[in-house]
């Protein structure tokens, strides 16, 4: 057992300053990078030093993204494919690597929903949703962490969980509830098991965020008033708002942190 007169704790990699935050020299992967949280996160992680791969389907928004990140200053690259598809996970995780040299960060992002009352739900409906959102956060990690492992310098795994992983509504999303509570404890069995290579695993679980996926909710004032209601700061979140998180579970910041999941939800899960 390591202790303070040993200097322990006086090691480099625990050592405080102002550079606590930084990801210069880290190569990052965002999935579904090209828009909503995806893209804030890209370009925050790019404030911050870090390299970006923007992992998306859609070309124009995902090149995009890329170019705005490289207006940061660091380096990116737009990399097509579906996490639904395991092959072309490993890849992008084989890609980055060849490209950029490394992978240190994995901001497994890319998710959908459905409004469908639970006794409708199709096996299709249900293979979809939980195709990407679990199945294929699964196997992006997997890839990802084949390449940390190899490199043996450790690595970061961020999920994009939910408020929804936690609680339940009313709102005919089981099957995206049942995704994302699956992705909350996904991540604690991931970081107990990656642990011996220093991979960090932990989830952020926001409340309702203004993106493309909330639109049709935004568009009905009577509802949107109902959910905003239960965020204890009456308010929707911004997708920038979910970037100091993810920032801090990427740096130094948190280097005793992991199979935790952090809740960015203006206080939706405090009452
Ligand atoms: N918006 C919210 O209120 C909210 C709340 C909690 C959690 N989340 C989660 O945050 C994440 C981002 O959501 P958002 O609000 O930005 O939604 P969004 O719909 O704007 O963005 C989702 C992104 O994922 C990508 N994507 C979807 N399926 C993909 C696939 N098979 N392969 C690759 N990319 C794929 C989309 O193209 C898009 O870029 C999701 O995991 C979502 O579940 C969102």
């Amino acid at each position: 057992m390591p202790n303070v007169d040993q200097g322990f704790c006086r090691q480099e990699q625990f050592r405080i300053s102002r550079d606590l935050f930084d990801l210069t020299g880290k190569v990052a992967i965002v999935t579904g990078g090209s828009r909503g949280i995806g893209r804030a996160i890209c370009l925050g992680l790019a404030t911050f030093g870090a390299d970006v791969v923007v992992l998306a389907r859609d070309r124009v928004t995902g090149e995009d993204a890329a170019a705005r990140v490289r207006e940061k200053g660091t380096r990116s690259l737009f990399i097509q494919a579906d996490v639904a598809d395991i092959a072309e996970t490993a890849r992008a995780a084989e890609r980055t690597r060849a490209e950029f040299g490394r992978l240190d960060i994995l901001v497994n992002n890319a998710g959908i929903g459905a409004q469908e009352p639970a006794e409708k739900v199709t096996s299709a409906e249900w293979d979809a949703i939980i195709g990407v959102n679990l199945k294929g956060l699964f196997f992006m990690s997997q890839a990802a962490a084949k390449v940390m492992i190899d490199q043996g310098e450790g690595g970061r795994i961020i999920n994009i969980a939910s408020i929804f992983g936690i609680v339940g509504s009313e709102l005919g999303a089981s099957v995206y509830h049942a995704s994302k509570g699956a992705v909350v404890n996904l991540t604690r069995a991931l970081a107990c098991e990656w642990a011996k290579y220093n991979i960090l695993v932990n989830s952020i679980g926001p409340g309702f965020i203004v993106t493309d996926m909330t639109k049709a909710i935004q568009e009905m004032p009577v509802l949107a008033e109902l959910l905003e209601k239960r965020h204890a700061l009456g308010r929707f979140g911004c997708p920038e708002e979910i970037v100091g998180a993810t920032v801090f579970l990427a740096s130094r910041a948190s280097t005793f942190v992991t199979g935790e999941n952090l809740f960015v939800d203006g206080g939706y899960t405090a009452w």
